[in-house]
């Protein structure tokens, strides 16, 4: 009896170590090949400072509240909070220890694209680079040549505060494997430029669906939701849906999105709040066109009532 048992725990651990093996192997992290990081030339840093701001990389890298030049000092944030804990963004200035000074453009594209640390660890998702993987090499080879130029702080941002399991990296391949993919967020049959444009914008450096889109208890976005608004997931009030079947932008023009963005000021002359008012200071950076193309994105996805 006792050996049946002793055999049948022994398969249970088996099958357990097969499993945990298999996951770790289906969900290691992946690098991207190092070609496509090769070769992409000098970078384009004016192109690379329109990509820093249409990513919004000072929302979170800089200290809170900081104005003008200050959101250029990329010594760490504000404390991220979401369901999991509390995150800390890191310092990525371009001092050589306590930022990324020291990195090679291999390293910062995978961390973008791939969500792979520099030792090969996998990133949390609250950095988004579940957005971020959409970017073109060239984009993010612009980037990182801006982010040189950016002054060097040897603050060290403090450290995330995660409950078990979350401050288990290794979990983090299980997310990436339900949800990490570069596919489009929508298809658009028929889109323009100007559309396929926007679409880059939003579902790539611009990250919008981070907020405006709901999510399921895994923090996977719900699909058929996008941009559709949901409770705030840092906690106090609700994200606006922004799809055409919006109660509130859904009337508005693609012209009256583009002034939004530039100036803060719906139709109403209501002025932006929440955590909307960085995003639209980073907006206002970007040339009319890319406004432009935004809003016309935003005319063309599915509505969402
Ligand atoms: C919503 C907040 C948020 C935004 C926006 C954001 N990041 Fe981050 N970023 C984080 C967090 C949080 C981490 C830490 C992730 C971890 O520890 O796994 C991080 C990590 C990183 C890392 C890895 C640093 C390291 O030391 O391992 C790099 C590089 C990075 N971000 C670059 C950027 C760039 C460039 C942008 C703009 C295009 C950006 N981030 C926008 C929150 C953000
Ligand atoms: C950090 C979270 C966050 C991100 C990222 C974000 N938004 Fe928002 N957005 C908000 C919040 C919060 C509001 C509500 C603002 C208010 O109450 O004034 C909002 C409001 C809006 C509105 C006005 C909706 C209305 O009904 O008044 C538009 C348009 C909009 N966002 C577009 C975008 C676009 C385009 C992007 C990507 C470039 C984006 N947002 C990224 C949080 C975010």
């Amino acid at each position: 009896m006792a050996s049946k048992w002793l055999k049948g725990l022994a398969g249970v651990a088996i099958v357990g170590a097969t499993g945990f093996g298999v996951f770790l192997w289906i969900t290691a992290p992946q690098r991207q090949d190092p070609s496509v990081w090769a070769n992409l030339g000098d970078p384009d840093l004016a192109h690379g400072r329109e990509v820093f701001f249409a990513g919004g990389c000072a929302s979170c890298h800089a200290p809170a509240g900081s104005e003008g030049d200050a959101r250029l000092i990329l010594s760490g944030g504000a404390p991220i909070k979401s369901n999991f804990g509390t995150f800390h963004a890191p310092n990525i200035s371009s001092d050589p220890n306590a930022g990324i000074g020291g990195w090679t453009l291999a390293q910062f594209g995978d961390a973008m694209t791939r969500g792979v640390g520099r030792n090969g660890e996998h990133l949390y998702p609250s950095f988004p680079y579940g957005s971020y993987s959409r970017m073109t090499p060239k984009d993010i080879n612009d980037l990182f040549g801006f982010l040189k130029t950016v002054p060097a702080s040897d603050k060290v941002a403090p450290a995330h505060e995660l409950g078990f399991p979350f401050d288990q990296r290794l979990a983090i391949g299980g997310w990436k494997f339900l949800y990490f993919n570069a596919a489009p967020r929508v298809e658009l049959a028929d889109a323009s430029d100007m559309v396929k444009r926007g679409q880059y914008l939003v579902e790539g450096p611009g990250h919008c669906g981070e907020c405006h889109t709901p999510r399921d208890a895994l923090g996977g976005f719900k699909p058929s939701e996008w941009l559709a608004g949901g409770p705030n997931p840092e906690g106090e009030g609700t994200i606006p849906n922004i799809t055409p079947g919006s109660k509130s932008i859904g009337s508005w023009s693609a012209g009256d999105i583009a002034a939004y963005l530039e100036t803060g000021f719906t139709p109403d002359f209501d002025s932006v709040g929440g955590t909307m008012v960085e995003v639209q200071k980073n907006m206002a950076q970007l040339p009319a066109s890319d406004r432009e193309a935004i809003a016309a994105y935003l005319k063309a996805i599915p509505a969402v009532p």
